[in-house]
């Protein structure tokens, strides 16, 4: 089975936590806006991870299908948020739900979200730190590329882990608790979890330069026109290509002019799947560490 055949059979799992949560959402306008948030889907690559970190410490994907919905559903509130902010008006093919149902009751969509996800979470309350250090480190993530962009390729690191490493340490910790690892395995996993997520991030940077608006399902060329620190970008500016010359090309003329830095940035996210790999290198040999080292190959060529 190939990473993207896995990705779907553990979206099945999970998938099936998620309908009765859908009851008793009040009022019907909010209830239509958290399902189509739940139900548009994505890559499902978070869940998988918490399915394999369960198995690679022992346990079973079955019994850590709980702790995976939690996650998804955190991730899924996280991108209605992150939607809002970046005023992006596509996400998973589909129009975001601030353009459907407008900014206030987005907000309220990623609260309820939330809600659910503590509520799974809370089956096992070891989970709920782990969730909210990811809540927090995220709030954090998104509040920094407001005000700053970053200078170094340390100071981009740090935004990378708050914005989207934290979440997938926290996926790869709780699949690790659920699983019944030991102390050390759980650092570990949540040590790989941490640096396959910058390698993902640093991926997304990529492919926002390089993409076309229908393969990836979400607008191009964001991070340029937002301003946001992309790795990409801020290795461009630091190589004296200015914005403005990068915001005169259309996405053809634009990945030619940054290739070279589309080249540093590739070889960063290499960097931290290899530092990801070392961490799961003592474990012994199973199905699940060879597919979570599989993952860390699709993160960084992944197409979308
Ligand atoms: C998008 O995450 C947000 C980032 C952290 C870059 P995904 O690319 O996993 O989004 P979906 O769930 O597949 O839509
Ligand atoms: C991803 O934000 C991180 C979170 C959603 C917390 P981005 O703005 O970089 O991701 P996309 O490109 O919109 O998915
Ligand atoms: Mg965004
Ligand atoms: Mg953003």
């Amino acid at each position: 089975m190939d990473i993207e055949q896995l990705l779907a059979q553990r979206a099945r799992l999970v998938d099936g936590e998620m309908p009765n949560l859908l009851m008793d959402i009040k009022p019907p306008e909010l209830a239509a806006a958290v399902s189509y948030a739940i139900l548009s889907k994505g890559k499902r690559i978070r869940p998988a991870l918490v399915t394999l970190a369960s198995e690679a410490v022992g346990g079973t994907a079955e019994k850590a299908c709980f702790a995976a919905a939690s996650i998804e559903l955190i991730h899924s509130s996280s991108l209605v948020l992150d939607d809002v902010i970046d005023k992006s008006e596509k996400r998973r093919g589909r129009s975001t739900v601030h353009t459907l149902w407008g900014t206030d009751m987005a907000l309220l969509t990623v609260q309820i979200l939330a809600a659910l996800s503590l509520r799974i979470a809370a089956r096992d309350p070891r989970l709920i730190h782990a969730i909210a250090d990811s809540l927090f480190y995220m709030g954090e993530g998104e509040a920094m590329e407001l005000v700053e962009f970053a200078k170094d390729k340390k100071g981009y690191l740090d935004l990378a882990f708050r914005k989207t490493g934290s979440l997938f340490s926290s996926a790869a910790e709780v699949g690790a608790l659920v699983g019944g690892g030991d102390k050390t395995q759980i650092k570990k996993l949540k040590e790989f979890g941490n640096h396959i997520g910058l390698a993902f991030q640093i991926r997304d940077d990529i492919l926002d330069c390089i993409s076309k608006e229908d393969d990836l399902g979400k607008p191009v060329k964001k991070d340029l026109f937002m301003g946001r620190p992309s790795i990409v970008l801020l290795d461009a500016i630091n190589s004296g290509i200015s914005i403005e010359r990068m915001m005169k090309c259309n996405n053809g003329e634009l990945m030619h002019l940054v290739s070279e830095s589309i080249e540093n940035a590739k070889n960063v996210a290499i960097e931290e799947i290899d530092i990801a790999k070392c961490q799961i290198e003592s474990f012994d040999d199973s199905y699940a560490k060879t597919k979570l080292n599989e993952m860390g190959d699709y993160i960084i060529t992944r197409s979308k």
